[in-house]
């Protein structure tokens, strides 16, 4: 129960919950996050968004590599809102962090803003992919990237090893495959998928032209 009442808080965080799975995403994605962000070269100056940006440990690792950048990040809800903020305040005082209450549907960014658009972990959670994909394509700038992260990767000699977050959540685990194609018909160039060996982490990086 208490176990179901935590992955639930993965969707919206909110509440007594969500400060915990706030807490165990913040610990528990961080090894993913550091991988998938080895596939991609951050410069000094460079503009980042971090959609879904939960409790704000990813925004925090993209101002220590951004030099004189900037970091945004976005999530709906209003915990994970506060939770960034407060973890990167002395970023956000200095204007160097941005942390604004948003869908990754109607992100409250200019077109060409970004160099670098960042998805940890969020993806499944997105009401329309197809369509989400092309508003963070919007926000990029030519030749920006997104890098979209997963540790819930299908597994073809065990498809029931996420049935149990999948049917608790309505989510659905991906597949290499699935991920590039939906990047490439969402008008994406350059696609790169990755996958760590013995895990279950997946990353791609796309482009826009
Ligand atoms: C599993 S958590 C991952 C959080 C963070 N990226 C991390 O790696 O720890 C998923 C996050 O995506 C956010 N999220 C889900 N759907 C969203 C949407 N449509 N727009 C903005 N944020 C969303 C949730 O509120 C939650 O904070």
């Amino acid at each position: 129960m208490k176990f179901y009442k935590l992955v639930e808080n993965a969707v919206k965080p909110g509440g007594f919950w969500g400060r915990l799975m706030i807490r165990s995403m913040n610990k528990g994605h961080s090894d993913l996050t550091d991988w998938a962000l080895g596939f991609v070269k951050i410069e000094n100056g460079f503009r980042v968004l971090d959609a879904g940006c939960g409790g704000g440990r990813t925004v925090q690792k993209l101002c220590g590599m951004v030099g004189s950048g900037r970091v945004c990040g976005i999530d709906y809800s209003a915990l994970c809102v506060e939770k960034t903020k407060k973890l990167n305040h002395k970023n956000v005082l200095c204007d160097k962090a941005d942390v604004r209450q948003a869908s990754v549907s109607d992100l409250p960014f200019e077109d060409n803003s970004f160099d670098l658009v960042t998805a940890v972990e969020t993806y499944y959670f997105w009401p329309d992919k197809p369509g989400d994909l092309k508003e963070i394509l919007r926000t990029l700038k030519s030749g920006g990237r997104l890098l979209l992260v997963f540790e819930m990767l299908q597994d073809p000699e065990n498809p029931e090893k996420w049935k149990k977050v999948e049917d608790r959540l309505h989510i659905k685990a991906v597949s290499e495959e699935e991920i590039a194609g939906m990047l490439r018909q969402a008008g994406y160039h350059h696609i790169e998928t990755h996958i760590k060996d013995g895990t279950s982490w997946l990353c791609a990086v796309a482009s826009k032209e």
